[in-house]
């Protein structure tokens, strides 16, 4: 069993594999965190505590002889407010009387095997592992208020999952104004924060920091995870790098509103506290009610960043993302958008479809324009029915022609979102999310429709079950494309409309689950202006996610690193566009584009009617390669392997499959140099005994003498064993040309 009891010293050992996590109750019933790191033989950590006397640090009444036992310094395991700890809180109240004080003490505990699902919310499956979870109940005597704090433990892949469920014992109703899913505290760490800020087309970049004192908050308040801060960060030791040190993530499997609150202490201890933001938050609890929060996973690595994203790119994709999709090859996608935006009709599809499957793709994704009077981006959202000017056919003799090419067929929405113009807001003005007092917030020129009435997720999941019962559709695209304001309801009450941005999740979490259920063989991609939901909690319903609008390679190779930190890339939905790039108008050779959009779910987006019969070919060779390389890609151990320092010049990165037989090694050369440094890289993860060789390579590097492309480098056949490549390391010839990248395959074996 993972998670033990003993009962004497009152601490819970939660183990996994590698790691062990400990929970002691002190003698006045405190729930305390005493340790969380590689496995210490389940040594009772709590020596750490040392009890110290501090000025103004006060003690709970039971204890005001004992100086040393205050609340204001002890390392809890769920922090509340008022009983004397002044750092961050987890969990915020307004009693009935008015007070906000609450004092969480240990009540009752229980473990189980296997895992409970949540209500309503995505969570971590637990599928084929060995899961164990505890149940631990605390309470506050006066007020009534139960929290029970649960622990899922993911033994074999070294994951512990973390949420809370918060019940009203009470005969009378108390408001919730913070509801966090964990608090963590750590003493003596000195740490750094890594966490994934960003902006629309230039989303998750990395940002590393020292903790200083005080409190450091990651948090969106745009209804979304937001492109601006990714619920996603990593507390790792100052000399953690990417393949050593102690680091942990603690990752928010949400889509809303979140905050992650980072503090140091005036004893230098660090506490995380991670949820859903409290901005504009309330919850009405009444008597006997509970209140769910969403999951946050937890994961602790000794071997660096490239170890612990490895182990939430096996739980992301392993558990987290809907199994149907997780073994299958999904197809290579091309997406009309960036060729036509909103200019096409059934003529202008039916030539992509056939220009697209020409150059080998299996899959033609039709965007934004199918619907309503949608012929720009001010009208129509809300209404799912085919615009027959455009498509006189409908959608089924689209996707038919397309089936009869040989690809699926997948299609475009944005289904929370309505336009003031639009057969929908005409009848139904009361469904968007607005205040009616004022003139709305526009953006896009589009409302966001009221998820958290059931009518309006009834309406979308008939209307969307319409046209997907029309057509063979193979594919959904969910588009989110405004940050949310006035979030107001008008079907609340008052009292309850600090629920608005919390329940507007849970609607759309709904919807998901519904369309799932009733078209389990449709794959979705999730996306928000590109890559402004991109987290676990839209991962639970769609494997991929549209990673950002920006695909032009150089700015994706950031994006991209970035968003690996936490996701597999089996989750990046990932396109070779038209250049020059119409995000930012740089040109790069297409087979640079094309080895960085490998590092994901691959697809195009442009207009394939204008390729040349070269680049045509070229792209059915980019296919035949994706193809080969598509286990390896999506399935194998991904590691990085550069640092900002060196990427100033080249990024480079690896992937091994998992019995190390295989190794694609890719490089791009951001900044290209005449009488160049050698690139060097160190490989990680292979078999040091093997001896692995190059036997195929694709590059879009110059041959300085020739002026073309250099297809004779001399990398091809080169045999060095697993050993020499992670010690030595390998020393790539100079890369030439325009943003020059080069993929080298190796073999063990020979
Ligand atoms: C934003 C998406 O990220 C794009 O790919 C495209 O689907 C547009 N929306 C369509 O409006």
């Amino acid at each position: 069993m993972a998670i033990i009891f003993d009962k004497e010293k009152k601490i819970f050992f939660l183990n996994t594999a590698h790691t062990e996590y400990q929970i002691k109750i002190n003698e006045y019933n405190m729930p305390l965190h005493t340790y969380y790191g590689d496995s210490v033989g389940n040594a009772d950590m709590a020596y750490l505590i040392r009890e110290l006397d501090r000025g103004f640090s006060g003690n709970s009444y039971e204890c005001r002889e004992k100086r040393g036992i205050s609340p204001d310094t002890l390392p809890f395991e769920y922090s509340s407010d008022g009983a004397g700890d002044y750092r961050v809180n987890a969990i915020g109240i307004i009693l009935n009387n008015g007070s906000r004080t609450l004092d969480l003490r240990y009540k009752s505990h229980s473990i189980e095997e296997g895992r409970a699902p949540l209500n309503g919310l995505p969570y971590v499956r637990a599928e084929e592992d060995k899961v164990s979870s505890l149940n631990l109940v605390l309470t506050d005597e006066c007020s009534g208020i139960e929290v029970v704090l649960i622990y899922n433990v993911f033994e074999d892949k070294d994951i512990i999952t973390r949420s809370a469920k918060i019940k009203n014992n009470s005969s009378v109703t108390h408001i919730l104004s913070k509801a966090a899913s964990m608090s963590m505290d750590m003493p003596y760490k000195r740490m750094d924060l890594i966490h994934f800020h960003g902006r629309h087309a230039m989303e998750r970049l990395t940002e590393r920091n020292e903790l200083t004192h005080d409190l450091q908050v990651i948090s969106s308040k745009r209804g979304t995870s937001s492109h601006h801060n990714n619920p996603f960060v990593i507390l790792c030791d100052h000399d953690a790098n990417e393949n050593s040190g102690s680091c942990y993530g603690f990752m928010l499997v949400y889509s809303g509103n979140h905050a992650e609150e980072i503090e140091l202490d005036q004893a230098g201890s660090i506490r995380i506290v991670s949820g859903i933001a409290d901005n504009n938050f309330s919850w009405k609890l009444e008597s006997g009610e509970v209140f769910e929060t969403p999951e946050a996973i937890l994961a602790y690595s000794a071997d660096g960043l490239n170890g612990l994203s490895y182990l939430y790119h096996r739980i992301i994709r392993e558990n987290v993302c809907p199994k149907e999709f997780r073994d299958i090859k999904r197809p290579v996608l091309i997406n009309n958008w960036e060729g036509t935006y909103f200019d096409f009709d059934e003529k202008s599809i039916i030539e992509i479809a056939d220009a697209a499957a020409d150059a080998g793709c299996e899959m033609l994704v039709l965007d934004d324009g199918w619907f309503g009077e949608r012929n720009d981006d001010n009208r129509a959202l809300g209404d799912w029915f085919v615009n027959e000017k455009k498509l006189p056919g409908g959608m089924s003799k689209i996707a038919d022609h397309v089936n009869s090419l040989g690809m699926k067929f997948g299609l475009w929405f944005e289904p929370e979102m309505v336009n003031e113009d639009s057969e929908l807001f005409r009848k139904h003005p009361e469904w968007a999310l607005r205040d009616p007092d004022r003139k709305p917030v526009m953006s896009r020129n589009q409302l966001l429709l009221d998820m958290s009435r059931k009518e309006v997720v009834d309406y979308l999941f008939e209307s969307m079950s319409k046209i997907l019962d029309s057509a063979n559709i193979s594919y959904i695209k969910w588009d989110f494309n405004r940050s949310v304001s006035n979030v107001y309801s008008n079907w609340l009450p008052e009292d309850r409309q600090g629920e608005t941005s919390h329940r507007f999740a849970l609607g759309t979490y709904d919807l998901l689950e519904r369309l799932r259920k009733a078209y389990p063989d449709i794959m979705m991609e999730g996306c928000s202006g590109g890559g402004g939901r991109f987290d676990a909690g839209i991962l639970f319903y769609s494997p991929q996610i549209w990673c950002s609008d920006n695909s032009e390679p150089v700015n994706r190779l950031k994006i991209q690193k970035g968003t690996s930190y936490g996701y597999p890339v089996s989750t990046m939905g990932s396109h070779v566009s038209a250049s020059p790039n119409h995000q930012n108008g740089r040109m790069t050779p297409l087979r640079t584009r094309a080895i960085v959009a490998m590092s994901g779910t691959f697809g195009y987006e442009f207009d394939p009617r204008k390729l040349s019969s070269e680049e045509r070919s070229e792209i059915k060779e980019q296919i035949a390669l994706f193809n080969r390389y598509y286990n390896l890609i999506q399935k194998g151990r991904y590691f990085r392997l550069t640092d900002s320092r060196s990427e100033e010049y080249f990024t480079a990165w690896e992937f091994v499959s998992e019995d190390k037989s295989e190794i694609l090694l890719n490089i791009v050369v951001t900044d290209v140099r005449a009488n160049p440094e050698i690139p060097h890289v160190k490989l990680l993860g292979l078999d040091p005994d093997a001896v692995y060789e190059i036997d195929n390579l694709f590059s879009s590097c110059q041959n300085l003498a020739a002026g073309t492309v250099d297809a004779g480098r001399k990398e091809k056949g080169m045999k060095i064993s697993g050993a020499a490549l992670m010690n030595g390391g390998f020393a790539f010839d100079p890369l030439y040309g325009v943003y020059p990248a080069l993929q080298l395959h190796f073999v063990k074996g020979a």
